[in-house]
């Protein structure tokens, strides 16, 4: 096997089961490579949390994580992380790292009411680095912005097949379009939130709801050429969904696991 035959093995991080939705973006597109996913269970969830914890938790777990699986490249899949410690982990590994924000450049294209709405985290639609891209890519739209932690539980809840409330789903929705009823087109700024989608669309069908799955998945695929695999002793490991700490929440994941490919539950050891 020759170092371009070698599948490239890809880590996708976030701070819950939101990366999942971007895993399974990136797993379409690049069916040959292999996948580790990593939760920090511990520190979830990060949208409520300062701006500097998030950097600390975010650069020390994606060390670890890429030097204890090897990995080649990294996918931070998760807004609230990448958009305030993509630069604080990209000075602190070697290997390209790609993260997730907001998608306000393309739901800005997309709306013909030129308003538009971004349900994100609570500290996601606060942050600087948010409120430029709205700045310069809305495309002359306005935007709504509807901090939520709520709908952050509730796609956990849905993913341990725990019972979850439709109704504190459309209240989160309905707080949003309440600011703005003109909004066509919602941005799903949260990586969680795209594993609601089959209730979003049905609860209100005539929104647009944008996420940067697809984009990121591209980006990952454009930067696979740009890697040459670093010849090491080969592994076979692959599938492997690692967790910062062992909890009866995180084993009991495991079945939704399964359908994104990751069929090895694994606890990281700092
Ligand atoms: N999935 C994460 C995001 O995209 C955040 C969830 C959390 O609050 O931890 O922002």
């Amino acid at each position: 096997m020759t170092a371009g035959t070698i599948p490239k093995r890809i880590g996708v991080y976030d701070s819950g089961v939101g990366g999942l939705s971007v895993a399974a973006c990136v797993r379409r597109l690049l069916p040959e490579a292999h996948y580790f996913y990593l939760s920090d269970n511990l520190n979830f969830p990060y949208g409520i949390k300062p701006d500097e914890a998030v950097v600390a938790f975010t650069t020390k777990n994606c060390k670890k994580f890429i030097d204890s699986y090897e990995l080649d490249v990294l996918v931070i899949a998760c807004n609230t992380a990448s958009t305030v410690a993509l630069e604080a982990v990209r000075i602190a590994v070697k290997i390209p790292v790609v993260g997730v924000v907001p998608a306000v450049k393309p739901a800005g294209q997309l709306s013909t009411s030129k308003s538009i709405g971004l349900l994100a985290t609570p500290a996601t639609v606060k942050r600087p680095y948010t409120l430029k891209l709205i700045e310069d890519f809305a495309n002359g739209c306005s935007v709504a912005l509807q901090g939520s932690s709520v709908l952050v539980e509730i796609a956990e809840k849905k993913l341990r097949s725990e019972l979850y409330s439709t109704a504190a789903i459309k209240a989160e929705v309905d707080a949003l379009l309440g600011q703005d009823p003109k909004i066509d087109v919602i941005v799903l700024g949260c990586t969680h939130f795209p594993l609601l989608q089959d209730e979003l669309s049905q609860l209100y069908p005539k929104i647009q709801w944008v996420d940067s799955g697809a984009a990121i998945a591209s980006r990952v695929k454009s930067l696979l050429p740009t890697i040459t695999p670093t010849l090491k002793p080969q592994r076979h490991d692959a599938g492997v969904a690692i967790f910062t700490i062992e909890t009866a929440a995180a084993h009991s994941l495991s079945n939704a696991l399964i359908p994104f490919g990751f069929n090895i539950t694994d606890f990281l050891k700092f």
